[in-house]
């Protein structure tokens, strides 16, 4: 694991959104590192549940270790699982409706980028895997070698924003067999490389940055596991519990943004029908009109933060 400490992202605007008081139920959804989570159980106060959920059963575990001393005085509870899947955890849990509010901050973790052996990084060598649960579903290495050069290529397009994708594609099914993060990165780099050098093209991150996101996007499906966890969470939460979502890709973002839009409105009826004729509620009340960014310093304290949006939502009476 990395020696660098975890900085939690767009921790204030959490906590003042949150409004954090005693005696209540709190949901992170994305435990991670537990950054967020030190603060729900700091802040939560007396008679208070916090339950910490992740689908990586490493991360989570490493993090019940580290609250070791915080589990004797408080009611912390821990939940391997995939958030899309927030109705069972609360169900096992016995828990009803989520009283205070619920947290995800999404995406993958630092620790995870900084493992090569789980394969998200195009750094350091490691196996192709990506799966942030790696007691289920299937590799990057089974995605890259088996699709189709097409399929492959929508992928890279969509999840990666990637517009040499049918080039980078091509090549990689050139080569297949690709077993490795860095065989991976050899086949994708000079692809992007050789157009910069066009000049049509002035993005200076790694060339190698996009296609990796678009693979782990898919690998994880975790625009598929957003959509359902806004489905699923919203019916569990109390009248007056909060939700923070913090996004650092435009395609979360905009299921987020849409969803939140959706559940504030008291009307789904298609705009030319002359009367309501669904049964449409309003759920929630959107309290970010528009998405809060991190500030300059924090985007120099933690560059990570950089792409980070956060939109938060409080259910209605
Ligand atoms: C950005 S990190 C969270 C960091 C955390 N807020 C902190 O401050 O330490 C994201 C975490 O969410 C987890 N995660 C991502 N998608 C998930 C999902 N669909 N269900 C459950 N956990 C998920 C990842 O495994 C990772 O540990």
């Amino acid at each position: 694991m990395s020696d660098q400490p975890h900085i939690p992202v767009m921790l204030p605007q959490t906590l003042q959104l949150l409004a954090m008081t005693p005696g209540k139920i709190w949901v992170d959804a994305t435990a991670g590192a537990g950054g967020h989570l030190r603060e729900l159980i700091a802040h939560g106060g007396a008679g208070s549940t916090i339950i910490a959920v992740d689908q990586d059963l490493e991360t989570l575990s490493a993090l019940e270790k580290k609250l070791k001393k915080e589990r004797e005085t408080n009611d912390i509870r821990f939940a391997h699982s995939n958030f899309r899947d927030i109705e069972r955890v609360l169900d096992e849990q016995n828990i009803d409706t989520i009283t205070g509010g619920i947290i995800a901050d999404l995406g993958v973790s630092s620790m995870q980028l900084d493992q090569p052996e789980r394969g998200f990084s195009f750094i350091k060598d490691g196996p192709l895997d990506m799966r942030m649960d790696t007691t289920s579903g299937v590799t990057a290495e089974h995605l890259v070698n088996t699709l189709p050069e097409r399929e492959l290529a929508d992928i890279i397009f969509k999840y990666g924003e990637e517009r040499l994708s049918r080039q980078i594609a091509r090549r990689i099914v050139e080569h297949r067999p690709i077993k490795s993060t860095r065989e991976l990165e050899n086949m994708v780099s000079p692809v992007v490389l050789r157009h910069r050098k066009g000049g049509r093209n002035r993005d200076e991150s790694h060339p190698a940055t996009r296609t990796f996101q678009a693979l782990r996007i898919a690998v994880n499906d975790e625009l598929g596991s957003i959509e359902q966890f806004l489905r699923a969470v919203v019916p569990r939460l109390a009248p007056g519990a909060r939700m923070v979502l913090i996004t650092f890709h435009s395609l979360e973002d905009r299921i987020v943004k849409q969803f939140l839009r959706e559940a504030a409105s008291n009307c789904i009826c298609p705009p030319r029908h002359p009367v309501c004729v669904c049964t449409k509620r309003k759920e929630v009340n959107i309290l970010t009109p528009k998405p809060l960014l991190p500030d300059h310093e924090e985007v120099l304290a933690n560059p990570r933060s950089r792409s980070a949006k956060l939109r938060a939502g409080e259910k209605v009476a």
